[in-house]
């Protein structure tokens, strides 16, 4: 039997003498996130390609939250984001690799053209993969660190992506699982996340405004009174790279409020919802 007695409270310094690299750190879940980590302790390196945005939150956050320009489908520049992380902050023990783009809200693989595939595939893959592979040269010799990837709950539930955006996410996924069983030898954790739909810069640009992609958040998630934000989602990436989820490795936390796994229509076919 548990003894209520030790279990301890969240730590406010959840990530104290932690450093972490977040990409697609200047705006969304990156952005929240990076707050998150600040206030939790951690030093935070932002990268992105949104120069001004990215330099406006470490300008605003002090000495232990830098930008640095990185294009994650470009391997010099991400060979050149660990080794200034390094330079900086002495070692890296979170690489959250966020950064990601969408080809367009919906459309069928007829009129889905090569390059709108290989755009999608080289920022959410590549970049992902490129963000993998240089934390892990730093983290095997430490024998320690966490890797963590945005995925999607389009990786768990079919029909709500373009097949792009489809195909990437669950590459993600097989990815991040694939190097918990290589990574692990390491002491490495490696795990990711998969939100459901959510306001950011990257919904809002595909031609809906803010408010009606709330309404239609309201409309079809399964668990209602509330929609998903960046702040939910940071707050689980934060138990992810925290010692709270110390043992945790391997896992697709998928964030979407029950969505992926109830067949709406079953429930009003049996009268439990209108
Ligand atoms: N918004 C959603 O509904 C939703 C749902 C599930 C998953 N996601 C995923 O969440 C992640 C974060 O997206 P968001 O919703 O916060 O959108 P966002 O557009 O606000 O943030 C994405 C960030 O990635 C950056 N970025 C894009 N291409 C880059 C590149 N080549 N190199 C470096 N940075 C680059 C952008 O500049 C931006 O700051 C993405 O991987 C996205 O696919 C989003």
């Amino acid at each position: 039997m548990g003894d209520s007695s030790c279990i301890a409270a969240p730590s406010t310094n959840r990530l104290e003498g932690k450093v972490a690299i977040i990409t697609g750190g200047a705006s969304g879940i990156g952005e929240s996130t990076t707050h998150l980590f600040w206030k939790s302790g951690a030093k935070v390196v932002v990268a992105d390609i949104q120069d001004e945005l990215g330099q406006a939150i470490s300008d605003k956050l002090g000495k232990n939250v830098c930008y640095i320009h990185c294009d994650v489908s470009n391997e010099e520049e991400v060979i050149n984001l660990v080794d200034t992380t390094i330079a900086k902050f002495g070692h890296l023990d979170i690489m959250f690799n966020n950064a990601g783009i969408m080809d367009r809200p919906l459309g069928s693989i007829l009129d889905t053209t090569k390059s709108d595939l290989e755009r999608v595939l080289r920022v959410n893959m590549v970049g992902s993969f490129l963000g993998a592979k240089h934390a892990a040269k730093v983290m095997v010799p430490q024998r320690n660190g966490c890797i963590l990837f945005t995925a999607s709950a389009c990786a768990s539930i079919a029909g709500i992506a373009t097949p792009p955006y489809a195909l990437s996410k669950h590459g993600v996924v097989g990815l991040s699982k694939n190097l918990a069983a290589e990574l692990g030898q390491y002491g490495i954790r490696v795990n990711c996340i998969s939100p459901s739909g959510l306001v950011t810069g990257l919904s809002a640009g595909q031609g809906a405004t803010p408010e009606q992609i709330e309404a239609g958040l309201h409309e079809l998630g399964n668990l209602k009174g509330k929609i998903l934000r960046v702040e939910d989602v940071a707050k689980a990436v934060l138990y992810l790279a925290s010692d709270d989820g110390g043992y945790v490795s391997g896992h697709n936390l998928v964030l979407d409020g029950g969505f992926s796994i109830v067949n709406p229509t079953m429930l009003k076919a049996v009268g439990l919802i209108q």
